[in-house]
């Protein structure tokens, strides 16, 4: 494909490692086991694969909390696994994505042990220490200081009290982080995701966030000296120099409390390559349910539109990942799948790199758990009011086979009671199926230049459908999406429309219930 670059024209696929494929029948998942799926991930049609974090962790926070950068969790392989890993996926065209956890370590990591050890210690400034705590809150719970008695002050944590803040502002800090970059960039790896980014630099002298209207102590206060510090650009920009200093190598950030407008402020030839803006996923403060009509998703549609067009930033589109309940959970209703039709073909077809998570390709649902199954800090703090975030983690649904042919062992959460009739093989061989649906939409990515590049142009349409056009070079294709369960008329522009995809029977122009058509102008 001519001028095809993976990280804007291709699909990143999440894997969340100790979910995925457990190769030695631990219950984890490990990197053996994602290498014996590297085939299925190549023939599904994906570009690119982003790795959760399978890094030494004491599992506080499941991988997200890291007790060495440069290291693999023995439980997930050894670093010849990961060499293995890169040189397979390379082998078949698809690229690596690490997941790096900056902004904290996990408390057992050497450079924190070092930093608590006496206040003295060269490493001491590594972290932030104070003697008195201000007012920040932890977005975990509780307060976001704890007390260390064997040297008499606090360190700063914005997750869990074993989720330690760095000090981006001291230079060997920063140093030690690009060392980071380097690392794996000299292993082979393709690009980056940089978990919660923006909040690596905090106001120099820490002061009170000011109040603000929220449920919990941590939504009561205005973020504006805990993340977001003007410190971040000029450290974008030098990573984004390492970066350069290598061939097609890529970074996004996970934006915390991202709205377009900001997401894009971090984006740039000297910056990010992208960050997420997590348009689709966020749950209305004032009613916390998850939105999905037509008016509101175009409304969000074209939010994103307006300013990245404006900026000149490629944006990215999410429907899941391994914080949020899965699309499929959040719009549908028991085993039905017609909303995950339409959430895969929206993630698809809008402008923007797509990013899959795990088991999204055949709607796997959020697992329920009781509360002592609870493995998830936040969830366990909150129950029942939140309850974590377990619920999407639980273990890829292979085959009908005892525990979903995810692994031989009891698995590190429940397999989905559902995985009997929703899992890949059933799925590949249901013509039908969402898994074939989505394997055919990536072809189709692939085949038709407009659908990834092309301008996006909202089109007039009766309630209960959205449609678009997607526009490159004189190619023109248009997305029809019914939300409703009656059948639908819709006005196509005049020409000759040719049909590409359709998800169900109806013809060009008219959609049956929550049908999706896709159609090109033929001449
Ligand atoms: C990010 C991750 C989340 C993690 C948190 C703290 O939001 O996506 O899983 O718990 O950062 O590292």
């Amino acid at each position: 494909m001519k001028d095809f670059l993976w990280w804007r024209d291709g699909v990143i696929y999440q894997i969340y490692p100790r979910s995925f494929a457990d190769s030695n029948g631990d219950g984890l998942g490990d990197l053996a086991g994602i290498i014996s799926r590297l085939d299925y991930l190549a023939d599904l049609g994906i570009d690119a694969i982003w790795l959760s974090p399978f890094y030494p962790t004491p599992d506080k926070d499941f991988g997200y909390d890291i007790s060495d950068y440069v290291e693999v969790d023995p439980r997930f392989g050894s670093l010849a696994d990961f060499d293995r890993l890169v040189a397979e996926a390379h082998r078949r065209g698809l690229r690596i994505i690490l997941d790096l956890v900056l902004n904290h370590t996990s408390d057992q990591h050497a450079w924190f042990q070092e930093s608590r050890s006496s206040r003295d210690d060269p490493k001491r400034d590594w972290f932030i220490w104070r003697d008195r705590p201000n007012n920040w809150q932890a977005s975990f719970g509780g307060k976001a200081w704890e007390y260390d008695p064997s040297t008499g002050q606090y360190y700063l944590h914005l997750f869990t009290r074993e989720q330690p803040d760095v000090n981006w502002r001291n230079p060997e800090v920063r140093k030690a982080q690009l060392d980071v970059f380097r690392f794996w960039m000299e292993r082979g790896v393709d690009g980056f995701r940089l978990d919660v980014f923006n909040a690596y630099f905090k106001h120099p002298d820490l002061p009170d966030n000011p109040p603000k209207f929220g449920v919990r102590g941590f939504d009561r206060q205005n973020h504006i000296y805990d993340i977001d510090q003007p410190e971040m650009m000029p450290f974008l920009n030098e990573m984004r120099l390492l970066l350069d200093s290598y061939p097609e190598r890529y970074a996004v950030g996970e934006t915390y409390f991202a709205t377009p407008q900001k997401t894009v402020s971090y984006c740039g030839p000297d910056k990010l390559h992208a960050a997420f803006s997590f348009d689709f996923t966020f749950m209305e403060m004032v009613f916390p349910v998850f939105p999905w009509n037509p008016g509101w998703v175009i409304k969000q549609i074209i939010k994103r539109e307006v300013t990245f067009n404006a900026a000149g930033i490629w944006p990215t589109t999410v429907m899941s990942n391994h914080d949020l309940p899965r699309a499929a959970s959040r719009y549908g209703r028991g085993e039905n799948d017609s909303q995950s039709f339409l959430a895969m073909a929206l993630l698809l077809t809008l402008r923007g790199t797509p990013f899959i998570y795990y088991g999204e390709e055949i709607g796997m649902r959020d697992i329920q758990l009781r509360r002592s199954e609870i493995l998830d800090p936040p969830g366990k703090k909150y129950w029942p009011l939140y309850k974590g975030r377990d619920g999407c983690r639980s273990p890829m649904q292979w085959n009908d086979s005892p525990l979903a042919g995810f692994s031989t062992a009891k698995p590190w959460l429940p397999v989905h009671p559902n995985y009997i009739r929703r899992n890949v093989a059933t799925q590949q061989g249901d013509p039908d199926s969402l898994f074939n649906f989505t394997r055919k939409l990536l072809a189709l990515r692939k085949e038709i230049p407009a659908l990834r590049g092309g301008d996006f142009i909202p089109l007039e349409t009766a309630r209960g459908v959205l449609a678009f056009l997607r526009q490159l070079d004189g190619q023109s294709v248009l997305v029809a999406l019914n939300f409703g369960r009656r059948t639908m008329k819709f006005l196509l522009p005049s020409g000759s429309w040719r049909m590409l995809l359709i998800s169900a029977q109806g013809q060009p122009g008219v959609l049956s219930p929550y049908e999706i058509q896709i159609l090109i102008l033929e001449g």
